[in-house]
């Protein structure tokens, strides 16, 4: 499948089945993710990988979409080095291209995928840091989560929107 067909057949998946990955597929999908591009090539991410669907019960509370990723065979959490974004500048930007071309890399693969956002300050985030370890002075800021497809969705009609876009100046 080539970027333009997973650009427009990628969707958020919320039905899964137990399934499996590769850690051939799962390297690709990480390194489409390192591949993308970041605010003078800081690269100020890093990327927990989880296999263990035994964290999911213990942040269902603070996350209920955490309940979908049950029978997934992998997760993955970005989180952001502070360190490197000193003026807190641009680590969004970084981060959502990272997530996105994991998306759509995961899609080309065949799998199903949800991005279960992390809103700043919650419960969510804090838990996510002490259950996961994660140090001080780094962030996780998105999740995401991949596994078999249990739905199958009609490629949708075109969200192209004539009126979204001003040529020239708005
Ligand atoms: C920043 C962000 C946060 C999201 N958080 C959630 C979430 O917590 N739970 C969920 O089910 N979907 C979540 N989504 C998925 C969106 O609901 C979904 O992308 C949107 O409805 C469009 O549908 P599509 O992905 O199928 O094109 C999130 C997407 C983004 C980009």
């Amino acid at each position: 499948m080539d970027c333009l067909d997973a650009s427009k057949t990628r969707f958020s998946c919320r039905m899964f089945e137990k399934g499996t990955m590769s850690r051939e597929d799962e390297r690709a999908i990480i390194e489409a993710g390192m591949s993308a591009p970041s605010a003078m090539n800081r690269r100020p991410y890093d990327i927990i990988a989880i296999h263990d669907q035994s964290i999911y019960a213990s942040l269902e509370s603070e996350k209920p979409t955490l309940s979908l990723f049950k029978e997934n065979p992998l997760s993955l959490l970005i989180v952001v080095d502070l360190g490197k974004n000193d003026k807190m500048e641009f680590y969004e930007q970084d981060a959502s291209a990272v997530a996105e071309n994991m998306l759509l890399a995961a899609t080309a693969l065949g799998y199903g995928s949800l991005w279960a956002g992390i809103t700043e300050g919650s419960a969510f985030q804090a838990g996510l840091s002490k259950i996961l370890g994660i140090p001080e002075g780094h962030k996780p800021v998105i999740f995401l989560s991949f596994g078999k497809k249990l739905e199958h969705k009609e490629v949708r009609a075109s969200r192209y929107e004539e009126g979204k876009l001003h040529l020239e100046r708005w």
